[in-house]
């Protein structure tokens, strides 16, 4: 089974080849530690196991993503297909046993490239490897990683989970496939945490693809959404040249809301799911235009978005909100043509409107997640 085909049959994110876990017993022991103490979301096989590399060198690629859905703020998200961030985690002799060691950071946006640290410690993808490393229970070996991103840093479009979960996979499928999706995410939640808020509607879907519902965070327990094969779905992804720190835009939120606020996000929370599962791309898109939450606050602090919103809208798009927590404006629609048509009139209205430049991209939803992409044996 591939890499691929085992995320797409949502069983597990191993990458581990079937033979590698049957064949195994201490695989298979610390499989079940791991899984029994998944339930307290208490790790406590890392101080048992030591696992072997099963590969010198695993190369990752982890998809963006669009968080919130409008009003699913920090319980809803999804994977779209195409653009994402790429890890590579190789066996180091020169790196201390039981350690890692960021050894390049490369990639497509000059200015996320030279921002992000190469300590570990501090870098997303440093932090979900080390937390999947800790989980595995890795001692002897010590490891170093190279990260590419493809994503520009606060975009809305889950940049840093992309490199955390790229992170987190490479790292798992270098020691045999060992930790579950749940686990994985716990990982990425980790990183997450550190650099932009407690919140795994990002991480979960780069991890898992497709459409991931966050039921509930302690004890972590996702639910994955299956959106009809046979139905079409694009989102219109437009980003402007304007930077939505994701801290920045968590501390314009209320901590208070008031009771109707509270029965119309939820009525509209629940239609989405319903019309994803439905696949009802109309119902998809009423719903994710109705936040009456957390819009609202975040509008203000993206120049244009109000009037990018109505020219999606009069374009023919069936809904529109803010991705994640911005700047880049989701639109969803039905047909390819029409979304880069959608597309074309939301770059003007971010130029008129926000006096701000933007690019618009067309994309389908991944419906796989992370996934290794090459290996390299000893
Ligand atoms: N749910 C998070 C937020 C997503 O809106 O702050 C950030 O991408």
């Amino acid at each position: 089974m591939s890499a691929a085909a085992a995320v797409a049959g949502n069983t597990s994110i191993s990458t581990a080849p079937n033979h590698t876990r049957r064949q195994n017993p201490s695989f298979r022991r610390l499989s079940t530690i791991l899984r029994l103490s998944q339930t307290s979301n208490t790790l406590t096989s890392a101080a048992a196991a030591d696992p072997s590399p099963v590969f010198r060198s695993v190369e990752s690629f982890a998809p963006a993503t669009v968080a919130n859905l409008g009003p699913g703020f920090d319980f809803l998200g999804c994977a779209v297909d195409g653009l994402g961030d790429v890890v590579t985690v190789s066996v180091d002799p020169s790196i201390p046993p039981g350690t890692l060691s960021i050894s390049s950071i490369t990639g497509d946006h000059h200015s996320a490239v030279s921002k992000l640290s190469r300590n570990p410690s501090y870098n997303c993808a440093g932090i979900a490897a080390i937390a999947a490393m800790r989980m595995l229970g890795v001692r002897s070996v010590g490891l170093s990683l190279r990260l590419y991103k493809g994503l520009p840093l606060g975009s809305g479009l889950g940049s840093s989970a992309a490199s955390a979960a790229a992170a987190a996979v490479s790292v798992n499928a270098l020691f045999g496939g060992l930790l579950s999706p749940t686990e994985l995410v716990l990982a990425g939640l980790e990183s997450e945490a550190k650099v932009s808020g407690h919140h795994a509607d990002n991480i979960a879907p780069s991890l898992m693809g497709g459409f991931v519902l966050i039921r509930s965070y302690e004890p972590l327990d996702l639910i994955r959404l299956a959106f009809p094969l046979e139905r079409k779905l694009f989102f219109v992804l437009v980003s402007p040249e304007f930077e939505a720190p994701t801290k920045k835009m968590r501390a314009a939120l209320p901590e208070l809301v008031k009771r109707e606020d509270h029965v119309a996000n939820s009525s509209q929370a629940a239609a989405l799911v319903a019309a994803i599962l439905q696949g009802n791309v109309r119902v998809l898109g009423s719903a994710l235009s109705s936040d009456a939450i957390v819009e609202p606050k975040r509008a203000p602090l993206i120049p244009g978005m109000l009037a990018v919103k109505k020219a999606a809208v009069e374009a023919g798009a069936f809904g529109c909100t803010i991705s994640g927590s911005g700047p880049t404006v989701v639109a969803v629609v039905e047909d390819e043509e029409k979304g880069r048509e959608v597309g074309r009139r939301m770059v003007e209205a971010f130029l008129i409107g926000g006096g701000l430049k933007a690019a618009a991209v067309v994309a389908r939803l991944d419906r796989v997640g992370a996934r290794v992409i090459n290996t390299t044996a000893d």
